[in-house]
């Protein structure tokens, strides 16, 4: 589809940016002065402690540093700073799934996080530079953990609710975490469901740098406690004093840690710090949302995520506004739920992933008629691309045709958005994330850094350090150095690969085609193959297995994979030990959709398995690639008929 839709005049007078003019404008400057727009952009937005020596340090490439020697808090750039103007104001209004709701003012959000700070600093000797991890349900008191977090320079990690004790564990053993905060349980889909017994059990798996664990009561479960390790916050909380100090941060301080997967081993922490992460989540809620004072924000992504860190917590916060968070799952009670809440709360700007629209599209494609969602301004995407049945949904049913969609193209690394739209400027392609956001240098090259013609696929570079881009892979440096710098390089300089592929059209419009390495696009959510394979491998009757994703009306990918067996067994049966095995080492996310028993896997003379002619066969392509280096190339007919003769 190749449709352009243009930017709604009557939004466009108001949006920050106006014009494409203006975004060309801002372009040429940061061309000319790229340290001095990022100068004046760190001024005007970040209130700082003391003021930085010097904007961008390369010295030690890839390990840029930005504002060095700037001194800040970045609770004080998310809440201290907007008790002169705004402490009655809605700094998050929550709801539950039941129905219930939470509005925390700027003011009483203060007071939360400071005493969960003192908490946190007065009961468990938590220092600036400790790791925290967070396992939380998406209740308030996971956003004032992450903020108490920052008040004292702690790091936190937030891991996901739906992952396993398993890799909770590996989490908590990676960052040697000192405190776990986490809840007796939460309600999805009208039950209740227990968060802390998994705990329990990742706790079991030798994670002795865990001194205290912190459990925050949302349902009243009845569950276990371990004298002396397992602490109420509810009863703790009231005999916190209401006003504490924040730690004097540097610029380049981390801030926190999320893990996650990447083509190969085990999960990687990005580390961010802080300066440069907050002023970016501020600016791209400035200009990528174009938030105004009055407006109330909703992202509906889980705090676990990085979508949910910078645009459910940081950015909202930041920049002053009203952020929505919601506890459960959008259909229930039924498909119109989101919407319900949309027209109750008069949400301006709605911010979500391709998987979710083409949900509800599938199973309630009557709901949005039923109520009344003419407050939305902006709408947003992310996670992986959209298709155009589901653009045009979302753009005419959800919007109004009235409303720009940002599809906004990014990772747990950048921080924040790098390719999206800027909504009263952009004339939007379906399917594009378009243009990078001014001040961002991100280009379709290859590995030697020439330009990729259009309408050929190429790699996805940033080709200049950016103030929010990942620090390092926490405890392991050279990883970071090879994962994201290893491959590309432009005028003869180590340049950041993000691991997609992308294309220029004819106008310059970036269409992003996916992964190029061994991760899967679940749901937007990261998984990686190897760790998937890594968990299949240890079923019994399983000798081998290649994990790919195929495509998927929903989920955008599902979890294909391959398996040689070493001893009978039905295909059903098979799926359902995996599962198993998957739900409890990784969790649900990753289950497998499918299987087929091969009797063989493509492999080089070396031993490797080429995956990429698996996942053509996954996706119903045409076998291209070379397939003379295998070894036993009549194997990749064979397994091509297993897989059809399935369907
Ligand atoms: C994919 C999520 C197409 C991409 C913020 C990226 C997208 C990975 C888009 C990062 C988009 C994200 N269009 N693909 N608008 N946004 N992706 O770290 O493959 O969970 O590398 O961050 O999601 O996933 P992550």
């Amino acid at each position: 589809m190749s449709e352009i839709f243009y930017p709604n005049r009557d939004f466009s007078k108001q949006a920050n940016v106006k014009n494409m003019c203006e975004y060309k404008e801002t372009c040429a400057e940061v061309d000319d002065d790229y340290e001095g727009y990022w100068d004046e952009m760190a001024k005007e937005k970040i209130d700082w402690y003391k003021p930085y020596d010097k904007v961008l340090d390369e010295s030690n490439a890839p390990f840029y540093k930005w504002f060095t020697n700037g001194k800040l808090n970045v609770t004080h750039q998310c809440i201290g700073r907007h008790l002169k103007s705004r402490k009655n104001k809605a700094a998050i209004i929550w709801e539950g799934e039941d129905g219930s709701r939470r509005i925390i003012t700027y003011l009483l959000l203060f007071y939360r996080v400071n005493r969960f700070a003192n908490l946190l600093k007065n009961k468990f000797g938590v220092k600036k530079g400790d790791r925290v991890v967070i396992y939380m349900p998406m209740i308030p008191e996971a956003a004032f953990a992450m903020l108490a977090c920052a008040k004292i320079g702690a790091i936190h990690s937030v891991v996901f609710g739906g992952f396993s004790a398993e890799a909770l564990s590996d989490r908590i053993k990676d960052a040697k975490a000192k405190v776990v905060i986490t809840a007796d349980g939460a309600f999805r889909r009208g039950n209740p469901y227990l968060l802390k017994p998994i705990v329990d059990e990742a706790l079991e798996k030798g994670c002795d740098s865990v001194e205290n664990v912190l459990v925050v009561q949302r349902n009243f479960e009845e569950i276990d406690m371990v004298e002396g390790r397992d602490h109420i916050y509810n009863d703790l909380i009231k005999l916190e004093s209401e006003f504490c100090e924040a730690e004097e941060m540097d610029s380049e301080d981390p801030l926190f840690l999320l893990y996650t997967s990447g083509s190969t081993g085990t999960p990687k922490g990005v580390q961010h710090s802080g300066a440069g992460y907050i002023l970016w989540a501020q600016y791209t809620m400035e200009n990528v949302f174009d938030v105004k004072e009055n407006d109330t924000f909703w992202c509906t992504a889980d705090v676990g995520w990085i979508t949910g860190h910078t645009y459910i917590v940081y950015g909202p916060l930041a920049m002053g506004a009203t952020t929505i968070m919601y506890e459960g799952v959008p259909l229930y009670p039924n498909a119109g739920r989101w919407w319900k809440m949309i027209e109750e709360l008069r949400i301006n700007q709605f911010y979500t992933a391709p998987t979710a629209i083409r949900l509800l599209h599938k199973v309630g494609a009557d709901e949005p008629a039923k109520y009344d969602l003419s407050s939305l301004k902006v709408l947003g995407t992310v996670g992986e691309p959209i298709n155009p049945d589901a653009w045009l949904w979302y753009y005419n049913t959800i919007g109004g045709g009235k409303c720009p969609i940002v599809d906004t193209w990014w990772q747990t690394e950048t921080g924040g958005h790098i390719v999206s739209p800027l909504p009263g400027a952009t004339p939007i392609k379906p399917g594009s994330a378009t243009f990078p956001l001014p001040g961002i240098k991100a280009e379709i090259i290859d590995k030697e850094g020439n330009p990729t013609p259009k309408g050929e696929k190429g790699l996805l570079c940033i080709t200049k350090p950016w103030p929010s881009m990942i620090r390092t892979i926490w405890g392991n440096p050279d990883r970071f150095v090879k994962s994201y710098f290893g491959d590309c390089k432009k005028d003869g300089k180590p340049v950041y690969f993000s691991g997609d592929a992308a294309i220029y059209d004819d106008d310059g419009y970036i269409f992003i085609t996916g992964r190029t390495d061994d991760v899967i696009n679940v749901s937007g959510h990261r998984l990686g193959t190897a760790e998937i394979e890594g968990v299949i491998g240890h079923e019994e009757h399983v000798a081998e297995v290649a994990v790919v994703g195929k495509p998927d009306d929903i989920k955008g990918e599902g979890v294909f994979a391959y398996i040689v067996t070493k001893k009978e067994i039905d295909e059903e049966s098979l799926l359902k030990n995996i599962n198993k095995l998957i739900t409890k080492d990784i969790g649900p996310i990753a289950r497998t959709d499918g299987i087929l028993l091969v009797p063989g896997l493509p492999k080089t003379r070396s031993g490797k398995i080429m995956r990429r002619i698996l996942r053509s066969i996954a996706k119903g392509e045409e076998i291209t690639q070379d397939i003379s280096t295998i070894e036993d190339s009549s194997i990749v007919g064979i397994i091509e008929k297993l897989f059809k003769s399935k369907k």
